[in-house]
Order: C-alpha cells, then sequence, then structure tokens
C-alpha cells in the first residue's frame, strides 16, 4: 500500500474570486495526513478542436499526464444553467480523448461545489457523475458536498469561515482516501 495518496484537484470556474477555487483550497488545509493534494488551474485550456485531439496543446498534455499521475481525482464545480460550466466540461473532454486514451479510465474521483443559491450546485453533480460514467472512473458515493449560500460562508479573502462546510470538506478528501486505497486494493 502506498504511503500517501496523491490527489489532484481542480475547479470548474476561472473566477479569481470563485467560490469552488475556496473549497478546493480549503482541501488542502483540512486534508489527512497520508493524503498529498496539488491543485490544477483549468486557465488556458482552449475550446476542444477535435482536430488537434491526437496532438492536444501543451496545457492539455500537461493536464492528462497530471491526471494520470494522481491516485484520485477532486472535481468542484460550479453549477451553470442547472449543469456543469462549459469550462468544466471542456477540460474533460480534452482528457478523454483520442478514443482509447482516456486519463481519467479507472481513476477514483469526488465531487464537491459551491453556490451562492440554496441547492449549492446539486444539479450540476449529478449531470458531472452521469459524465464519470462514460469515463469508466469511479466515483465516491457519499459523503456528498453541497455548499449553498456560499456568498456566506466563505470570506472576502476566499477563506470558507463556516465551520461545518469546512468539517464536510474534510469528511470529503478522507473518505476519497479510504476509498482510494480501498480501489487500490482489488
Ligand atoms: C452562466 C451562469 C449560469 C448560472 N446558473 C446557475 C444555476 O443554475 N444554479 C446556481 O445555483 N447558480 C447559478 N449561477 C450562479 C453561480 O452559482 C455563481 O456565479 C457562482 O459564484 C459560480 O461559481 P464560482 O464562484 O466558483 O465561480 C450561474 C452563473 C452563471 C455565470
Amino acid at each position: 500500500m502506498k504511503e500517501k495518496v496523491q490527489i489532484l484537484g481542480f475547479a470548474g470556474s476561472l473566477r479569481k474570486g470563485s467560490f469552488n477555487k475556496s473549497i478546493l483550497a480549503t482541501v488542502k488545509e483540512v486534508a489527512p495526513d497520508d493524503a498529498i493534494i496539488e491543485i490544477f488551474d483549468l486557465e488556458g485550456i482552449p475550446p476542444f478542436n477535435q482536430d488537434l485531439e491526437n496532438e492536444p496543446p501543451e496545457k492539455v498534455k500537461t493536464f492528462k499526464k497530471k491526471i494520470r499521475d494522481a491516485d484520485a481525482i477532486l472535481i468542484a464545480t460550479p453549477e451553470y444553467n442547472y449543469s456543469i460550466p462549459g469550462v468544466l466540461k471542456n477540460a474533460i473532454d480534452w482528457a478523454s480523448r483520442p478514443f482509447g486514451d482516456n486519463a481519467f479510465d479507472g481513476k477514483p474521483v469526488a465531487v464537491m461545489g459551491a453556490s451562492p443559491g440554496i441547492l449549492g450546485t446539486a444539479r450540476a453533480q449529478y449531470h458531472l457523475r452521469q459524465t464519470f460514467i462514460f469515463l469508466n472512473m469511479l466515483p465516491l458515493n457519499r459523503p456528498e458536498v453541497m455548499v449553498p449560500t456560499a456568498n456566506e460562508k466563505i470570506d472576502g479573502n476566499g477563506k470558507v469561515t463556516d465551520e461545518k462546510t469546512r468539517r464536510k470538506i474534510r469528511e470529503l478528501v478522507e473518505a476519497l482516501v479510504v476509498w482510494t486505497r480501498k480501489m487500490e486494493n482489488h
């Protein structure tokens, strides 16, 4: 068994003051000692063009390598129009191609999301989970971390100040580590 579980996290928002970047940054603060968290910024990934899928842009090559090097993936998704943002879907599409070279294949994955709305990205998360089926990922079912009214739980410096939210994020990353080790031994 590996001493440390390497987790690659990314948020489906490019916004500087993104609530989803904030909850992802919190993972680093609350993760157990046997987890290494790396955060990847999706900024700079161009729109997907299938003509280029065999020789993708450098940023996409780096993204795919980091996914492959990681033991597990953690995604923080905003909700846009009841689904996931195009920025996130676009990055996933790049990393899943060309056919037969899906970087996500067989990876354990956990999801969370934050929104100023009252459902805290629930609808987007279930859309994302549908995508995991075709990607052949191994999603962690619970806990589900949906952060509603995020504007009241994250301060102007991007710090998650709400204790319950911090605890839920800690539970999620702890469960992802356990899940990843379980999958490793199968
Ligand atoms: C195009 C667009 C569509 C949105 N649709 C939803 C939605 O369906 N549900 C929701 O809760 N919030 C929605 N919002 C508000 C986002 O939750 C809010 O902008 C949030 O801050 C985005 O995440 P971020 O802070 O990580 O960038 C939408 C925002 C945009 C820009």
